[in-house]
C-alpha cells in the first residue's frame, strides 16, 4: 500500500503470526464474538504490547472474512482473511503437508505442489502488506513460524526502516532433508529479510546457517549470514518457554487440586497414573508410546486396575490426510489394547480426543505420576514444561524424548529414544518405580530451569538481541 514506505502505520511493535490469539465464543445475544485466548505467547507479549503500542496480525482460524479489528487487554488485533482455497492450499497444503513433515525430518512424506507454493507466496504477501500498512517508521516487527517464512523478505523490500525479527517455533532440518524443497532458495532468502532469526535449539540455527551457504550460496561467519544486500543476519537459539509462574498458580488453586483428586477417583484410584498429552500429530510418537505400553501390559509388568494410562490427543488439522490416517491408527491401537487387557469398568487406557481449558490440563498433570513425552521430533514441547511447572510438591516423573527441544534444557528428565521400544519400556518402568528422593532431585532441577527461563525471559532475550542486531545494521550504514 502506498504511504507504507514512509511508515504510515501507527504501531511501534507488530507481531505477525499465522493465528490470532482469539477464540470464537457465544455472545450474550446468541451470536458469536471473538475473545482473546490467553496462551503463553500472548501472556509474554501482552506487557510489551501495552508498553509500546503493539498490534497482533493473524488469521482467525476460519475461512472467509476476518473479524473486525478489536482490542483486548491493551492489545490491538487485526485479522487477515483466508479464502477457502487458501485454507486448503496455504494452510493445510503447503504449511501442514509440505513444510511441517519436511521440517520434522520427514516422519511423514512431504508433498510438493506448485499450486500450494503459489498460495503460500500470495498469503505471505498479504500478511507482509498488512504488517507494512500498520507499522510505524522504525517499528519492530516480529514474525512467527514456518507458515510465514517469506514475510521478512517481503517486508524488507518495501520497508527497509523496520527492525525485523523472525522466530521459528518448529525444528529446522538438516540440509540433506531441507534440500528436497523445490523452493529452498526462496525460503532461505525470505527468512534473511530479518535482522535476527531465532530457533529453538542451537542445532536448528546451525542447520539454517548451512542452508544459507548451500541453498543461497552465501557465506557465513560464526552465527551470522552475509546477506546478498550487504546486511549481516544473525541466526541463534532462543528456547521458548511457558508462563511458568502463571501456570503454577493455576495448578495451586484449591479447585484445581480438588479436580485432580476427582480425576484419580474417576479412574478407580489406581496406584499409578501415566499421562500423555499432545495434539493428535504424527510427530508426537503416540503409536510408539502405545506400543511400549501395550508390551508392558503383555509382559505383565504393569496392569490395570493398579496402572492406567490417560491419553489426551487433542484434535488437530483434521482435514489433512496424514492426520486422518494417524487418528484411525491410534484409535485401532487403543481399542486393541483395551480389548486385550481391560475388564468391565477397568480399561488400561482412557483415550480422550478432546481439548481442555488450562485448569483441566493442570488437574490432569497433578493427577499423573508419570508424564510421557515421546515425540519423534518436536521444536520444543511445552507440555513437558507445563508438567514440571505444575508439580509444586516436587513429585512426579517426566519421561522425555531426546528429540524435543525441551531435552536440551530438562536434562534431569528420564530421557528416551522413542524408536528404541525396549529402552522406552524399561525407562517407563524405571520412572514408575523410582524412589521419592530420586524423583524429587530430578524434579527440583527441572523446576529451577523452567522458572528461571520462562516465556517472558525468552521474549526479552530475543527482543534485546534483535535490537542489538538491527542497531548494528543502522550504525554500519551511516557514514
Ligand atoms: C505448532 C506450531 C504453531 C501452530 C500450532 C497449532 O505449535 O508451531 O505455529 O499454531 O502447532 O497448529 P495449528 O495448525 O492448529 O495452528
Amino acid at each position: 500500500p502506498s504511504g507504507a514506505a514512509d511508515g504510515a502505520g501507527p504501531f511501534d511493535f507488530v507481531v505477525v503470526a499465522n493465528r490470532l490469539p482469539v477464540d470464537q465464543v457465544e455472545s450474550s445475544d446468541g451470536g458469536t464474538e471473538w475473545r482473546a485466548s490467553p496462551g503463553g505467547l500472548v501472556s509474554a507479549l501482552a506487557p510489551i504490547m501495552r508498553q509500546s503500542d503493539g498490534v497482533w496480525i493473524g488469521w482467525s482460524g476460519s475461512p472467509g472474512p476476518a473479524p473486525e479489528p478489536f482490542d483486548s487487554e491493551g492489545m490491538h488485533l487485526i485479522g487477515v482473511e483466508l479464502a477457502p482455497e487458501e485454507v486448503r492450499d496455504y494452510y493445510e497444503g503447503f504449511s501442514n503437508a509440505t513444510l511441517w513433515p519436511l521440517y520434522h525430518d520427514v516422519i511423514a512424506a512431504p508433498e510438493f505442489h506448485r499450486s500450494w507454493w503459489e498460495a503460500y507466496v500470495a498469503v505471505n504477501r498479504r500478511f507482509a502488506d498488512t504488517a507494512a500498512a500498520n507499522a510505524a517508521k522504525n517499528a519492530t516487527v516480529w514474525v512467527h513460524d514456518y507458515q510465514l517464512q517469506l514475510v521478512p523478505g517481503m517486508l524488507r523490500q518495501t520497508r527497509a526502516d523496520l527492525r525485523i525479527g523472525f522466530f521459528n517455533h518448529i525444528p529446522f532440518p538438516g540440509y540433506e532433508i531441507f534440500a528436497q524443497l523445490p523452493w529452498r532458495r526462496q525460503v532461505v532468502e525470505g527468512l534473511l529479510g530479518a535482522d535476527l532469526i531465532g530457533f529453538q535449539r542451537r542445532a536448528d540455527a546451525t542447520n539454517f546457517l548451512r542452508a544459507s551457504r548451500r541453498a543461497a550460496g552465501l557465506s557465513t561467519r560464526g552465527s551470522e549470514v552475509n546477506a546478498a544486500d550487504g546486511r549481516r543476519v544473525r541466526a541463534a537459539a532462543f528456547p521458548i518457554s511457558i508462563d511458568s509462574a502463571g501456570f503454577a498458580e493455576v495448578a495451586a488453586q484449591p479447585h484445581v487440586q480438588a479436580r485432580s483428586k476427582e480425576i484419580r477417583e474417576a479412574l478407580g484410584n489406581p496406584k499409578q497414573v501415566l499421562l500423555g498429552v499432545d495434539r493428535l500429530d504424527y510427530t508426537k510418537g503416540i503409536l510408539h508410546r502405545l506400543k511400549a505400553y501395550g508390551e508392558i501390559l503383555d509382559d505383565g509388568e504393569l496392569a490395570p486396575p493398579d496402572t492406567v494410562l490417560v491419553l489426551v490427543a487433542s484434535p488437530s488439522r483434521e482435514r489433512v490426510e496424514q492426520y486422518r490416517m494417524l487418528r484411525d491408527e491410534v484409535e485401532v491401537t487403543v481399542g486393541r489394547i483395551n480389548g486385550d487387557h481391560g475388564s468391565v469398568g477397568q480399561p488400561p487406557i482412557h483415550y480422550l480426543h478432546q481439548s481442555y481449558p488450562k485448569e483441566e490440563m493442570a488437574a490432569l498433570y497433578l493427577a499423573a505420576d508419570v508424564m510421557l513425552v515421546t515425540s519423534l521430533r518436536d521444536g520444543m514441547n511445552l507440555v513437558a514444561k507445563e508438567y514440571v511447572a505444575s508439580r509444586q510438591d516436587e513429585t512426579g516423573a517426566l519421561v522425555l524424548s531426546e528429540f524435543t527441544g525441551a531435552a536440551d534444557e530438562l536434562t534431569s528428565a528420564f530421557q528416551i529414544n522413542p524408536h528404541d521400544i525396549e529402552g522406552l519400556k524399561q525407562t517407563i518402568l524405571r520412572a514408575s518405580t523410582a524412589n521419592q528422593a530420586e524423583l524429587r532431585r530430578r524434579m527440583r532441577a527441572m523446576r529451577r530451569r523452567v522458572f528461571e527461563h520462562d516465556v517472558a525471559h525468552w521474549a526479552r532475550t530475543f527482543l534485546r538481541t534483535l535490537e542489538d542486531s538491527a542497531d548494528h545494521r543502522h550504525r554500519r550504514r551511516e557514514p
